[in-house]
């Protein structure tokens, strides 16, 4: 079905994809955080269980608000394991036991990423005059600063 909201199909197919690619990257860190949260030990299991908790059900409606956001530009939002190891940016973890203190870093390094990757996106969106999108990764942006701070500051010294 036709999406006649001011932006041509060109604009939309350009949104969609950054968006798919930026959906894939959001995947793939809710896993790793959800794997994180399973699997963290040490003396300071629970706070670190629970913030991880709290920070893959954030990211879980990160990835349901992009996927829906392609929709909305009338995109095919990705929907695949397949497809989206195929398309993220991110690494996934070795399949090795971390310390509580490794994780938090890892799911650092990965959340400034993904800012550095969104603060490019806001830029292209702009160019493009795709400014709900614009407005939409800005937000986003944000909410991935304070998280990243969050973690900052829980990584011991
Ligand atoms: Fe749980």
């Amino acid at each position: 079905m036709n999406v006649t909201i001011g932006l041509s199909d060109h604009q939309c197919k350009q949104m969609a994809t950054l968006l798919n690619a930026l959906l894939a990257d959001e995947f793939t860190l809710y896993v790793k955080t959800l794997n994180f949260h399973w699997n963290v030990v040490g003396h300071d299991f629970k706070p670190l269980h629970d913030f991880f908790r709290q920070q893959y059900e954030d990211l879980f409606s990160f990835v349901d608000d992009i996927a829906e956001r392609v929709r909305t530009l009338g995109g095919d939002s990705l929907g695949s394991m397949n497809k989206f190891l195929a398309t993220t940016r991110l690494k996934e973890a070795p399949e090795k036991i971390f310390t509580s203190q490794e994780m938090l870093q890892i799911l650092l390094n990965d959340h400034e990423a993904l800012i550095c990757t969104l603060r490019e996106d806001i830029e292209t969106s702009a160019k493009v005059g795709d400014m709900g999108t614009n407005n939409f990764l800005t937000d986003l942006m944000e909410k991935h600063e304070k998280i990243a701070w969050m973690i900052r500051s829980s990584i011991a010294k």
